[in-house]
């Protein structure tokens, strides 16, 4: 049995059939014997032949059924997603003809697993999306066995793995921070509130705080786990639960976090494009594609506001941007699309940014933090080093208006043992659209949730 995108299966010669070194078998006759099982992706029929492509997940394989086995009852009522078995010998494929790792194997025996319906309820009409997004999205759990629905997943599973990879080589320790929370991180109006027995309680917005009282213990440490917010706007970019990577490094400057960033960035980047089997899927997916160039273009806000100015890009209210205007979504976007390639933007002013945010001991009127943002989507990623006075963080507690009394374990990390350091978050689904080149952060994920969507 082998699976279905394997090049080099796991096989069981018969005769005295060599198996090529290359993907193909050399002998047309007698190739290798092989049994497979996945579901028909797609067929097609030709006088006494029936072309089945079947999928695994893994990949495709083109089986060739001829003769009486594709005049059998099973064949000639055959349906795209039933799952089958298939036995056969593999060969190489006639000059000229096309088919998935280029090769095709040739039938002798197959039986039916589980029969998919046809006519009415063919999985094609159920999916017929007639332009219409909504319907796709209800019917996700069809699409995503699409090409590019099941590609975009198989690069999110790679992407997550590369992120553990490059953490644990960086020596990074991974926690698991609560989802049930009861204390704010970015702003009370996207939070989710619920009934927790006889309390109130939140679904965490951001597991920062958390990763913070890591800390003394782990030392650097970061997390992959799921926020949520509330968010009252349907944007491309926007979800009301999305995967976080969260990191928080120890005894650091703002310098230092920024070098990590683009380290982190670029090492989980070359890490999936040097995966074999993902490379070819972005490909397809993206094919203009290219590292990005480092280091990354750093600009402080001050100067994206002169450059929004000078490029006539107007602030929500249709004025030219101001000092303290919160960089709009469409503004970023068209700025970094213009720019082209990936932007640190840096030294946001306080008053529009979370109250943890350390101050530039330079200019108190900007905070050091950073967006990083892509071309296409704008930011997917937000950090900041973190206010490491006790006394400065129960001012900015009073300034924002939050009681200190629920935060007292986020507090005491300024009171026992104290030190510079800072993290930031990266927004999974953000980065996938962007590496992926899709349009919306609801294609990838598996199944989105926004304001108005929470099934299936
Ligand atoms: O900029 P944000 O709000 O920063 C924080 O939550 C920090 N506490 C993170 C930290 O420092 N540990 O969010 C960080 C990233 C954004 O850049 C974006 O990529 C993603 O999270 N994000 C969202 N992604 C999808 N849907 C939403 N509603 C998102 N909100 C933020």
């Amino acid at each position: 049995r082998i699976s279905l995108g394997e090049t080099r299966p796991e096989i069981v010669k018969l005769g005295s059939a060599e198996r090529s070194e290359e993907v193909g078998y050399s002998s047309p006759d007698r190739g290798t014997r092989v049994k497979v099982y996945g579901r028909v992706h797609r067929f097609r029929g030709q006088k006494e032949v029936l072309f089945v492509e079947l999928r695994d997940g893994y990949g495709y394989m083109q089986c060739v059924l001829t003769g009486p086995l594709a005049r059998t009852y099973d064949a000639l009522t055959l349906t795209r997603e039933t799952s089958m078995m298939i036995k056969g010998e593999m060969r190489e494929l006639l000059p000229g003809k096309e088919a998935p790792n280029d090769r095709e194997m040739h039938a002798d025996y197959f039986e039916i697993i589980g029969k998919a319906p046809g006519g009415e309820d063919a999985i094609t009409n159920r999916v017929q999306a007639k332009g219409d997004a909504q319907t796709l999205l209800d019917m996700r759990h069809l699409v995503l066995r699409g090409e590019t629905g099941s590609a975009v997943m198989l690069i999110r599973d790679a992407v997550e793995h590369a992120f553990n990879t490059k953490y644990h080589e960086l020596g990074y320790v991974k926690v698991s921070p609560p989802a049930l929370v009861q204390t704010q991180v970015e702003g009370g109006s996207t939070l989710f509130d619920m009934a927790y027995y006889n309390e109130r309680a939140y679904l965490t917005q951001s597991s920062q705080l958390y990763l913070e009282t890591a800390l003394p213990f782990a030392g650097n440490c970061y997390c992959i786990e799921k926020s949520f917010r509330a968010e009252k706007s349907l944007t491309r970019r926007h979800l009301s639960e999305y995967t976080h990577v969260e990191a928080e490094l120890d005894f650091i400057t703002f310098d230092d976090l920024l070098a990590h960033l683009e380290d982190l960035i670029c090492g989980v980047l070359e890490l999936v494009l040097g995966n074999p089997r993902i490379a070819p899927m972005l490909q397809t997916l993206n094919p203009d594609f290219t590292m990005p160039e480092r280091p990354f273009k750093r600009m402080k806000y001050t100067d994206a506001i002169t450059w929004l100015n000078e490029h006539e890009i107007p602030n929500e209210e249709g004025q030219p941007h101001a000092f303290g205007d919160d960089i709009a979504e469409a503004a970023e976007r068209r700025m970094t699309d213009i720019i082209n390639r990936p932007i640190f933007l840096t030294h946001f002013p306080a008053e529009i940014k979370a109250f943890y945010m350390q101050k530039d001991e330079k200019d108190p009127r900007v905070t050091e933090s950073v967006d990083c943002l892509m071309p296409g989507v704008g930011e997917i990623v937000g950090g900041s080093m973190r206010i490491w006075d006790y006394e400065e963080l129960m001012a900015a507690y009073e300034r924002e208006g939050i009681g200190a009394e629920p935060y007292y374990w986020y507090t005491d990390q300024r009171r026992y043992g104290s030190s510079p350091h800072g993290g930031y978050g990266l927004g999974l689904e953000r980065f996938l659209a962007w590496l992926c080149k899709q349009h919306t952060v609801r294609d990838t994920c598996f199944y989105p949730r926004y304001m108005g969507r929470c099934k299936p």
